[in-house]
């Protein structure tokens, strides 16, 4: 399969949630975007846009999940936003009780 990169440049916080929106609409049920970036590089800002594109309120306020691991929200797919890079073990990854259950049953 022929892999495509395609650059898009944001220039404002809004730009990214906007940017972020736009993808979150096309998103469907077992999908996982990895975001890489430096600290404070806008990948919570893109995770609020992945949200209100997958129709969760605009008053549920999506923070960088640090301290919980796992925070989840509910749209029309449930979102699960995490920190990949404090997951040491895939127990840590499935700490998470409902993202283990929604895992088995995207398996089923
Ligand atoms: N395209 C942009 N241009 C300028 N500032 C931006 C842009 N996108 C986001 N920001 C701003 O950058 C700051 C950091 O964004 P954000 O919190 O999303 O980063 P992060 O990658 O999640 O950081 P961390 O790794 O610390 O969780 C925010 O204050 C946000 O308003
Ligand atoms: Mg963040």
């Amino acid at each position: 399969m022929k892999e495509e990169c395609v650059i898009y440049h944001t220039s404002s916080a809004e730009e990214t949630v906007d940017l972020g929106r736009q993808l979150g609409e096309f998103l469907t049920r077992g999908d996982v975007i990895s975001l890489a970036g430096e600290l404070g590089s806008g990948k919570t800002w893109f995770t609020k846009g992945v949200g209100l594109g997958l129709g969760i309120a605009r008053h549920m306020v999506i923070t960088s999940p640090s301290f919980s691991l796992v925070n989840e929200y509910e749209g029309r797919h449930t979102l699960f936003h995490l920190d990949a890079y404090r997951l040491e073990s895939l127990a840590d990854f499935l700490m998470g009780r409902s993202l283990a259950r929604n895992l088995a049953r995207l398996q089923a």
